[in-house]
């Protein structure tokens, strides 16, 4: 077995207001496989997602490509990882997608020119050149979570993490959204609450409960087990 690409061990979180969002998650990711994480709402996955970057930050017990995720680490580890978030509005914030694409390429130190030929490939990758110079703001919701993703591919990461991607999306914009994504390379962990994707998609998923893994398996074991299903 490779060395996993994600080591998550006891990790635990409390938000300010008391409320125990994580109470001891083990969790491994491997390299160029998909995990599904599923689980109701509230059961933790989001708080979960948030630490694998190191947006937050519990115990001190989770590990990229060998680099614990402590503040030193935050820039290796956040051009490792990829996330994308679940409302992609709060991702895209200039004034057109290439720019937006060329952000994080340029905050790493690259030139313009390299930025943008970043961006412009990344955005060719993720289906979506064709909208370069529009305003993000006008993009229909497929679009912007394409966008989205460009802006992660475009930081050549090795781990893509995202959190429920199907949202907003009507069924063509899924199914394109599956095809882009089983074109990526990348060890992928995906948020769902859509069973048909998350079949489509992932190796193997986890079920998320309170703040806990409480069971992992192939996605239909899952979903039967806990009677889980979309309908
Ligand atoms: N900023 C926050 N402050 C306090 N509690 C929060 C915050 N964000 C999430 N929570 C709580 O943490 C728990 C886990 O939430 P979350 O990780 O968003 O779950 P999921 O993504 O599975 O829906 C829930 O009880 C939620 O209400
Ligand atoms: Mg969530």
């Amino acid at each position: 077995m490779p060395d996993p690409v994600i080591q998550v061990r006891g990790l635990r979180y409390t938000y300010d207001d008391g409320t125990v969002a994580l109470n001891g998650i083990d969790f491994d990711l491997y390299p160029g496989e998909t995990v599904a994480l599923l689980g109701a709402n509230g059961s933790g996955k989001t708080t979960f997602v948030l630490h694998l970057n190191g947006l937050l930050h519990g115990s001190d017990s989770v590990i990229v490509c060998g680099l614990p995720v402590i503040a030193a680490n935050l820039p290796e580890v956040r051009r490792k990882v990829g996330v994308v978030f679940q409302d992609s509005d709060e991702q895209l914030f200039m004034p057109t997608v290439l720019e937006d694409v060329a952000f994080g390429p340029l905050n790493l130190g690259l030139s313009p020119e390299e930025a943008i030929a970043r961006a412009r490939k990344s955005l060719e990758q993720a289906g979506i050149a064709s909208a370069l110079h529009k305003s993000p703001y006008h993009l229909s919701a497929g679009e912007k979570r394409r966008v989205a993703i460009a802006g992660v591919l475009a930081m050549v990461p090795d781990i893509l993490v995202l959190d429920e991607p199907t949202t907003y999306l009507d069924p063509p914009g899924q199914r394109e959204l599956l095809a882009l994504l089983r074109q990526l390379p990348q060890a992928k962990i995906v948020v769902t609450h859509d069973m048909q994707f998350a079949r489509a998609i992932a190796s193997r998923a986890v079920f998320f409960e309170k703040g806990k893994i409480a069971a992992a398996g192939s996605v239909d074991e899952l979903v039967s087990r806990f009677h889980w299903r979309s309908e």
